[in-house]
């Protein structure tokens, strides 16, 4: 029997339950005796818990190696699953004890999901690993009774996989790591200057110039040093839906963004005629090697409107509304100076009576989102898009800070809040010169643990417009998925509680508290794998001497 074995067996239910992340609502002892899971131990899965039943089986069931026979529900005493629509759709009980074995009721199936999240918490880090690390026997698990239920619908994270491709099976990784942390949106940024990431088989140019690259910025702008190794990837049809098939059986949505009409150079690249011709030569252009914002940006023609539905019509049939209602489309970091230079999108302007250039951008808006909505589809966009006036049916995501998510939310549109100075995860964690490439401000993780995604000067109305929060991981200087672990991590486990537990205001947030349940957490990370920053600061690999990243200074104030 190994420590750890012997250690969850002498766990008390205090302990045990306290060590969750994210926390739940209550968690106590339950009185009575623990229950031994062992190999006899069965698995009743009521109508509708097929999602948990298969997870259990394949993922603690592959950790523990104990099979989990089917069970009978008239002989209660192994691992029962059920959906109790009395609780709250997201919402679960989780019961064990001797008499009890392990029950989990679900509001729906999604909260069944989240209550088997707990389980896997509650067996030990071992049960996180991908097979049995040996001395493996029968586990005991207290007695305990949990309720829980998320704060918010929204608990997102972005992935930027257009700066550096993610490979299909990191992405998968990527999203059991989010279920592990009952976060349940993966927004999918597919495409940006640097790379066009989604297979589309009416423009098949946008995968096969529009994924590559030659070079790479190597660090950020004080850098003067280059990648000189090409760089690319792109996802078959076929793979975005086994991506989207893989989160929905994780009760994750996939959020795909397709951005218009800023960071559009790749696909420009592609396809020159999507440019601004009358401007610059958009020939000359391929994928760009640089970061920051690049000022090729699409032409507001009809031409390159139908191009975008074309586009979007095969993002609609890979990305189905059951699973996928939200549809993102950029609309952030759109240098104005080509329009404003180009006789054709001035025509535009004055032939239609828009405001500007800004006008312009909120025409290309609208019309998509009429067309989304004609299609059963909602579309959320970055909060620029409130510049020159919101589309009717918009959701904002209010990345420059609180203020365009205010605007929003006030004006009775829905918001995702994920402000830039305190859950953007590409941000550094400490101010020293040993983190690798920094970028952004110094963003702890206590900084991300006291984040309050709901400003306390926001109506109750407006406020019920914060459907929730979502961290941000842009990947200019994560070049592989180590990096990405270690900007991600631990801070996303952080996020996750901020997004899904009922905290008090952030001062009053208890952050040793948090930190000691991370002691545990770690161990879980360690299970799995994940190349975390350490507490004490990066181990020799995960530094990178010399190389400049773009470092902001000063600490934003939270709300
Ligand atoms: C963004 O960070 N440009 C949304």
């Amino acid at each position: 029997m190994t420590a750890e074995t012997s250690s969850a067996q002498s766990t008390s239910a205090e302990t045990a339950s306290a060590g969750l992340v994210p926390a739940p609502n209550s968690a106590g002892p339950a009185g009575g005796d623990g229950f031994v899971l062992d190999a006899a131990t069965t698995l009743y899965a009521g109508p509708g818990t097929g999602t948990t039943e298969r997870w259990l089986r394949s993922t603690v069931g592959a950790a523990t190696g104990l099979p989990f026979p089917p069970g009978d529900r008239a002989a209660p005493g192994g691992i029962t699953l059920l959906v109790d629509d009395t609780l709250e759709p997201e919402g679960y009980r989780l019961r064990t004890g001797s008499g009890t074995g392990v029950e989990i009721r679900g509001g729906s199936a999604v909260g069944v999901f989240w209550g088997a999240q707990t389980l896997r918490q509650l067996l030990g880090s071992g049960a996180f690993r991908a097979a049995p690390a040996g001395g493996e026997g029968p586990r005991t698990l207290p007695a305990v009774t949990i309720e829980d239920a998320p704060r918010f619908s929204w608990r997102g994270t972005m992935l930027d996989v257009a700066r550096h491709f993610t490979q299909k099976t990191d992405v998968l990784r990527f999203l059991d790591l989010l279920a592990a942390h009952k976060l349940n949106v993966f927004h999918f940024h597919l495409v940006d200057d640097q790379g066009w990431r989604i297979e589309i088989k009416r423009h098949p140019r946008l995968t096969e110039v529009g994924a590559w690259r030659a070079r790479s910025k190597w660090g950020h702008r004080g850098s003067d040093l280059w990648d000189e190794k090409p760089h690319g990837g792109y996802y078959t049809q076929d793979d975005i839906r086994e991506i989207v098939a893989y989160a929905a059986e994780r009760h994750i949505t996939v959020v795909p963004e397709i951005g218009v009409p800023g960071h559009s150079q790749a696909a420009i690249a592609a396809y020159p005629e999507l440019g601004n011709t009358d401007v610059i030569d958009t020939d000359a252009l391929s994928p760009w090697d640089d970061w920051g914002v690049s000022p090729n940006v699409l032409a507001p023609t009809d031409a390159t409107l139908r191009f975008y539905e074309e586009v979007l019509e095969e993002v609609l049939e890979l990305f189905p509304a059951e699973t996928s209602p939200y549809i993102h489309l950029g609309g952030d970091e759109c240098p104005k100076d080509q329009w404003k230079r180009s006789p054709v999108a001035q025509a535009r302007i004055a032939e239609l009576g828009l405001d500007g250039e800004d006008g312009l951008q909120s025409w290309m808006i609208r019309h998509f989102d009429t067309w989304l909505t004609a299609r059963g589809r909602r579309l959320i966009g970055w909060d620029e898009i409130l510049e020159g006036g919101l589309a009717p049916g918009a959701t904002v995501s209010s990345w420059r800070g609180y203020g365009g998510g205010v605007t929003a939310a006030e004006a009775g549109h829905d918001v995702v809040m994920c402000p830039e100075q305190h859950v953007y995860l590409d941000h550094r964690q400490h101010g020293g010169p040993d983190e690798p490439m920094p970028i952004g401000y110094v963003r702890t993780l206590e900084d991300v643990y006291r984040f309050e995604p709901v400003p306390p000067t926001l109506s109750p109305e407006a406020a019920a417009h914060v459907i929730g929060t979502q961290a941000n991981v842009w990947t200019e200087v994560m070049q592989d998925r180590s990096r990405v672990d270690y900007q991600v991590f631990p801070r996303l486990a952080a996020f996750a509680e901020v997004a899904w537990s009922a905290l008090p205001a952030p001062a009053e947030r208890d952050f040793a508290g948090f930190e000691a349940r991370m002691a545990g957490h770690y161990r879980r990370l360690d299970a799995l794998g994940v190349a975390y920053r350490p507490p004490g600061g990066p181990l020799p690999w995960q530094k990178r001497p010399g190389v400049k990243g773009f470092p902001r200074e000063g600490a934003p104030p939270n709300v």
